[in-house]
């Protein structure tokens, strides 16, 4: 295995690791200030740092391509755009960023589903302040995180990944607020278990389209103004003049009344409720939000034939991951017949 001294001929100062992340449910609520429960994988990012002679320098071990990161630089469209937007984001919120050698080691599938963009951002940023001696909060790095997918690589998401991936406890969902960012952590109860299946589908280049759902929450907040989308009941979305705008809000909406429940279900164990909120979930995500496609559709079906509780499609949707409740007694034959029915899926390994 290739490491830091193999690389840069020193070994590295420190070592930061963020995880990927699974959301359980409270999809594109992050985006109206809304609540999610997003849980940690255990699989993830690690970077490792030390000090250079000069420039900024980033070597992928996924990739094995050494990177020279200059700052002045916009996004190119490459993995080191997730280490460089970090950088600038730092930088202009006032560190002096040194120069400094990255390596950037990933067990994580990218372009899953599963945040590894939001994995690499974050443990860069804790990499940058662990070898610069600063001390800075999870969630102040969250944020530039975000600013970063936002500002540099032109993504305009949400808090959820950038939040989970930071804060989140392995073994627990994050019960997170996006509007105050106040969370709490509930253990998953014992004899569950999360699984998170890959379709087979390799997400789409999804910018464009992440951007116009946006874009049409934004639209619908403009037109109620001065109240708060978040505060509104699912019933508003009839008075809206724009039909595609209105479903777009009946989603985020019920989406948003949906992860309160799950979220108490969570927390009593009831797991039938929370599996019933989970199929609701990917039904709106369906046919109002317009975010699923034929395979995690299939899937999302063979899962819920095979016995899990709740199947749904997780992240931002257009290929990628279902997430799926299941007995843990119950795995291994539920995988069996998941994956006869679907050939193409995959397990990612939590
Ligand atoms: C992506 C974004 C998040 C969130 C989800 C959908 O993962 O990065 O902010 O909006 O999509 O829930």
């Amino acid at each position: 295995m290739t490491s830091h001294e193999d690389v840069f001929g020193q070994e590295a100062a420190v070592t930061c690791f963020a995880p990927g992340r699974v959301n359980l449910i409270g999809e594109y609520t992050d985006l109206i200030g809304g609540n999610v429960l997003p849980m940690p994988l255990t699989k993830g990012i690690t970077v490792t740092a030390g000090p250079a002679a000069s420039g900024i320098h980033a070597f992928s071990t996924a990739e094995e391509a050494k990177i020279d990161i200059n700052l002045q630089d916009g996004k190119k469209d490459h993995w080191a755009d997730y280490v460089a937007g970090p950088l600038v984001m730092a930088e202009k919120a006032g560190t002096t960023i040194p120069p400094m050698n990255l390596m950037v080691e990933s067990d994580l599938p990218a372009g899953a589903g599963v945040s590894s963009s939001a994995a690499l951002e974050v443990a860069t940023l804790k990499a940058l302040f662990a070898l610069t001696g600063q001390d800075r909060s999870d969630t102040d790095i969250a944020l530039l995180a975000q600013k970063a997918e936002n500002e540099f690589c032109g993504v305009k998401c949400g808090i959820m990944d950038q939040m989970a991936v930071s804060v989140g406890d392995q073994g627990h969902a994050l019960a997170l607020n996006c509007e105050t960012l106040e969370w709490d952590q509930v253990a998953l109860p014992a004899g569950w278990s999360i699984a998170v299946i890959h379709c087979g589908e390799a997400r789409q280049l999804t910018d464009g389209a992440y951007n116009e759902r946006r874009a049409a929450l934004d639209a619908a907040s403009e037109e109620l103004r001065p109240h708060p989308l978040k505060s509104q009941s699912v019933e508003i979305a009839k008075k809206l003049s724009d039909p595609l705008v209105a479903r777009r809000v009946r989603h985020v909406l019920s989406e948003q009344a949906r992860t309160l429940r799950a979220t108490e279900a969570l927390r009593k164990a009831d797991m039938s409720l929370l599996g019933d909120l989970m199929n609701e979930s990917h039904e709106s995500l369906r046919a109002d939000f317009e975010v699923s496609t034929g395979s995690l559709d299939r899937l999302v079906a063979a899962a819920r034939e095979a016995g899990a509780l709740g199947a749904r499609l997780t992240g931002a949707g257009f290929g990628g991951c279902i997430v799926a409740l299941v007995a843990e007694s119950e795995l291994e034959p539920w995988w069996h017949a998941v994956s006869t029915e679907c050939p193409a899926a995959w397990a990612v390994e939590l």
